[in-house]
């Protein structure tokens, strides 16, 4: 080289450290900072981070191994077998176990039984594949230990370790091999090689990335549990969640014992499954009967309640659609809705008011699912329609009975998917009528006991499971 160049060389500064800018709403990177982010336009939300330290990784799982492109055709694969978690209802919610190399994110609100579920799956796995480590970033070993011994739960083959720096982590799953890990929760834990702050959005990108490269390389499950938003967003990166391969929501009304575990995003098997648990005072259980569970409570002679069969992931799932209306003390109506769409309660109402003629401008209404259940799918209309209507007109409807059906604008009952497996549930849990839409109930044969209501309109559905009132009768004549 020539001098001079060598001299030029030399002189040269030496290459300040990359910074590039990261949105904790969407995690979208950027070179340069801008007061908003270009991707989802959210306000304030770039934050910094340094990129040499991310480069500085050199073992071995943390470097992408180097693959020819292959066929798709030519590729075999291997059916390695999932690890069974000993909960049926969390099996059912990952499409049949733990896929052995994947990263599951578990989120809820704080409280909901996160670390509760998350140490009944470790104590069960290690009861069955041997060694769980379980990495405690929020809770002392003793409160955990207090936690099991509650649950009844002898801990045998799970390893606690508090920490929270990712490199001590690492190291100890490197050397004891554990069957599965648990990390509770990956917005405590921090790399040390990051300026970032712990829980910032480029630390659980960062950590997720680091885990995700472990867990592949080695075939081992990682458990993660995360906290969500005030908005119900999994706090941090939005990227974090198209990192993992399953998110699994837990929720619940606080105040029920029942808790819902949820996927919604399963790289192995379907979404929109749905597991019940019962929190009680010895841990979590497995609901086998959710059905059963939901419906136990309700009284037939009840006015404003109706049993709804709706279908949640793969099955078919009964449950108590409650409503009370009063007279309202304001101009303006009160609706609310607990566990029901708002605007669909809007939409019922209003189909109410027009097409069957029921006084609701007057009336409060409220709505409520039983067991902290969720009921979005449309199928759910008529049996919200029909507690309205009941709990207006002080009538229960039919005994044993379930609604199933969608609500047009016209008033009309629109067919329903799977209506033949609803109608099986209802009465395998011995219910003898079920109001059905006429438009496909035809090919539906009724299991012995049940007897179909088919009904075109909401007006017919009401006559068929309240009867006819005074206010009904009243419009009746207008319609004959
Ligand atoms: P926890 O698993 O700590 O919630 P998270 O990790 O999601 O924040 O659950 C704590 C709640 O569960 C707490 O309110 C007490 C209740 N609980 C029971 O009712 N029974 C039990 O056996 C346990 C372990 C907890
Ligand atoms: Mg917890």
């Amino acid at each position: 080289m020539p001098q001079t160049v060598r001299r030029l060389v030399s002189n040269m500064p030496r290459s300040k450290n990359k910074t590039q800018f990261v949105c904790e709403s969407c995690g979208n990177d950027t070179p340069k900072w801008t007061g908003q982010c270009s991707s989802c336009a959210e306000w304030n939300t770039l934050v910094e981070m340094r990129v040499d330290a991310l480069e500085t990784h050199t073992r071995a799982w943390d470097v992408a191994p180097i693959n020819d492109a292959e066929e798709l055709s030519e590729i075999s694969v291997d059916q390695v077998p999932r690890l069974e978690t000993g909960s049926s209802e969390v099996n059912r919610v990952l499409g049949g176990g733990v896929v052995p190399g994947s990263l599951v994110l578990v989120s809820g609100d704080p409280g909901i039984g996160k670390s509760t579920l998350l140490l009944k799956l470790a104590s069960d796995v290690a009861r069955v594949a041997g060694g769980v480590l379980y990495v405690s970033g929020e809770e002392s070993a003793a409160q955990i230990k207090i936690r099991a011994e509650r649950m009844g739960l002898s801990g045998q083959g799970v390893f606690l370790l508090e920490a929270t720096d990712l490199d001590r982590v690492i190291m100890e799953v490197e050397a004891r091999k554990p069957k599965l890990v648990v990390v509770d929760s990956i917005q405590t834990i921090y790399n040390a090689r990051l300026e970032a702050a712990p829980a910032s959005v480029s630390q659980i990108k960062e950590c997720t990335r680091l885990l995700m490269g472990w867990a592949k390389s080695e075939g081992v499950p990682i458990l993660l549990s995360g906290h969500v938003t005030k908005g119900g967003d999994v706090a941090g990166p939005k990227v974090m969640e198209h990192m993992v391969d399953a998110v699994l929501y837990m929720e619940g009304d606080p105040i029920s014992s029942w808790r819902l575990l949820r996927s919604v995003k399963n790289r192995f098997g379907s979404t929109n499954e749905v597991g019940v648990f019962e929190m009680s005072s010895s841990g979590l259980t497995d609901v086998e009967d959710p059905s059963q569970a939901f419906i136990a409570e309700r009284r037939d002679d009840s006015f404003g309640s109706v049993i709804v069969s709706i279908i949640e992931g793969s099955r078919p799932l009964l449950t108590e659609v409650q409503a009370l209306t009063n007279p309202s003390i304001f101009g303006t109506p009160r609706r609310v809705a607990n566990g029901v769409d708002f605007n669909r309660i809007l939409v019922v109402c209003a189909v109410l008011s027009r097409q069957v003629g029921l006084p609701l401008a007057t009336q409060d209404v409220v709505i409520n699912i039983v067991g902290g259940m969720r009921v979005d799918e449309p199928a759910s209309d008529l049996a919200v329609a029909l507690a309205i209507a009941s709990s207006v007109q002080d009538v229960p409807v039919r005994h044993h009975m379930a609604a199933i059906g969608e609500i047009g604008l016209t008033g009309e009952i629109r067919r329903v998917p799977q209506l033949d497996r609803r109608v099986q549930e209802a009465a395998r849990l011995g219910l003898k009528f079920c109001v059905v839409p006429s438009v496909g109930s035809e090919s539906v044969v009724p299991p012995k006991g049940m007897e179909l209501l088919p009904v075109e309109t909401l007006r017919q559905a009401i006559r068929a499971s309240i009867g006819v009132s005074n206010v009904l009768r009243t419009s009746d004549a207008v319609e004959s």
